[in-house]
């Protein structure tokens, strides 16, 4: 246990991101990913606060229902997708709530993308899943590709101080509109909390536990997110210890790059 949890951890790596990590334990983590993100990553309120508000604008009066969503297609990107579970719940709520949207999910590590490929649905389902692809968002970024809003959570606490600004900047590059970033806030009753919760039997076969307290240990505070984040974004806390880091994109940029792209 950090006695002050005063420092991140360069140094030691998730066991998730290790190519020689157990197969099943690490299929079970991204099983579990589902739950830990709607319950402790409060991604429904993340999407009515910072994603609906947008694909509204855009949309305007050109609003369907489930089933038959209508008005211009709304392209949502995750980066860093993992096991899916948030790019399926934005496929999920945006069409819901009526709209067109497609979502696209990135992942640089071929397991996560066959975990996600391959679950949350079954496989002889018919209608509109994400397209989940093997890129970083450089990759997105040189082939022009753009999005509505783009998403990403608990990828921050990967990367260290000087590549935030560089990851931020391209997710900033990718967006027409809005960039929503979430990941830990690193505090000590978190990491204290998360021990308690983490010790559920469900989690017993997974990464979630001893991952969870790494990411705890490696994550931000707002005050450092703030520092190291390029000019323009804001950081917000979201309770509990979580933030949001935010970029609209200026109408100007954003209307030179949809005239330009795909
Ligand atoms: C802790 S998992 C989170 C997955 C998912 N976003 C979620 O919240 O459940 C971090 C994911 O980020 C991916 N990742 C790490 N570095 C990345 C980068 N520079 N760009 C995009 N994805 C990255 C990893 O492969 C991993 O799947």
């Amino acid at each position: 246990m950090p006695p002050s949890l005063a420092r991140r951890e360069p140094d030691l790596v998730e066991w998730m991101d290790r190519p020689d990590c157990d197969p099943e334990r690490l299929e079970a983590t991204y099983g579990h990913f589902r739950w830990v993100n709607r319950r402790l990553g409060r991604w429904w309120t993340v999407y009515r606060r910072w994603v609906r508000p947008v694909l509204r604008r855009e949309a305007g009066d050109h609003r369907g229902v489930e089933g038959c969503e209508r008005g211009p297609v709304l392209r949502i990107l995750d980066v860093g997708s993992g096991g899916g579970d948030i790019a399926r719940a934005l496929l999920h709520w945006g069409q819901a709530d009526g709209f067109r949207v497609e979502v696209t999910g990135i992942d640089p590590d071929p397991r996560a993308l066959r975990w996600a490929r391959s679950s949350g649905t079954a496989p002889d389902e018919v209608g509109p899943r994400p397209d989940f692809r093997q890129a970083m968002a450089s990759d997105l970024l040189q082939g022009g590709e753009r999005f509505h809003v783009v998403v990403s959570n608990h990828v921050l606490h990967h990367l260290e101080d000087p590549e935030v600004r560089a990851f931020l900047s391209e997710l900033e590059g990718l967006a027409l509109r809005r960039v929503v970033v979430t990941d830990i806030e690193r505090s000590p009753m978190g990491y204290q909390l998360f021990r308690v919760v983490s010790a559920l039997p469900r989690f017993r076969d997974s990464y979630v536990r001893p991952d969870g307290l790494l990411s705890i240990r490696r994550s931000f505070r707002a005050r450092e997110l703030a520092r190291v984040s390029p000019p323009g974004w804001t950081v917000r806390r979201l309770v509990p210890f979580r933030l949001v880091a935010l970029r609209d994109v200026p109408r100007e940029a954003a209307s030179s790059l949809e005239a330009g792209s795909p």
